[in-house]
């Protein structure tokens, strides 16, 4: 499976299918990656993004997918702590600790619970955290799913930091941390080289900082 961090929280998983999580980048589109299956965290127009455009399957908190069906795309809901199956990639919905809207004009859409997700594809496990602070139960996402790769916003602000998310990569025990929800806006603005070094020193984890559009090669 190739990983390829498109900027901020937006990842493309490229195996046996194409999943693009949260369809947002800071400048330009992404409807080019052309995902078979799309997934989203939460309602906040930094994750769901370009997610109606994209107008594909569509696996989202019941909410969101009520939302999205709503505007005619073929929407998979879900809740946390469920696992559904789709066109043979797992999605496992996380808990996480922040807020959810959905923005925009004219009739309010409930937008549920923000999430994170845990994706199996190709016999590798994916951890996107989604936007969350920091929370003890990261442990057990860590005992149950063992994640190969977690996915950890680091740009501190509306999540957690460098600080917290060390902590979070130790809950979760994933043998690589890739920072993302970073440096997208000053607000936001985070070195994740001292985040790498005091992980890389202390743990066996490895944290790969990734330029947006760089791409990691894992598993198979
Ligand atoms: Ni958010
Ligand atoms: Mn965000």
């Amino acid at each position: 499976m190739q990983l390829t961090w498109l900027g901020h929280s937006c990842v493309l998983l490229t195996g046996s299918k194409k999943v693009l999580i949260d369809p947002f980048i800071n400048s330009g589109s992404v409807a080019g990656t052309d995902p078979d299956i799309v997934a989203v965290t939460h309602g906040h127009a930094d994750h769901l993004g370009e997610a109606v455009a994209l107008n594909r399957k569509t696996v989202a908190i019941t909410e969101i997918a009520r939302y999205l069906k709503a505007k005619g795309l073929p929407a998979e809901s879900m809740n946390i702590g469920g696992t559904i199956v789709v066109d043979g990639v797992s999605f496992t919905m996380t808990a996480a600790m922040h807020s959810s809207s959905i923005e925009e004009a004219g009739p309010g859409y409930s937008a549920g619970s923000p999430a994170g997700f845990v994706i199996g594809m190709d016999g590798v496990k994916i951890y996107h955290a989604g936007d969350t602070a920091l929370f003890s139960d990261m442990k057990l996402i860590g005992d149950l799913y063992h994640p190969d790769i977690a996915l950890l916003p680091i740009g501190g602000r509306f999540t957690m930091g460098t600080a917290e998310a060390m902590m979070a990569a130790n809950f979760i025990g994933a043998k690589t941390v890739i920072p993302i929800h970073y440096n997208t806006w000053e607000r936001i603005a985070a070195d994740p080289v001292p985040f790498k070094k005091a992980i890389e020193r202390t743990t066996d984890i490895k944290v790969q900082i990734l330029k947006p559009g760089e791409s990691i090669q894992t598993g198979s």
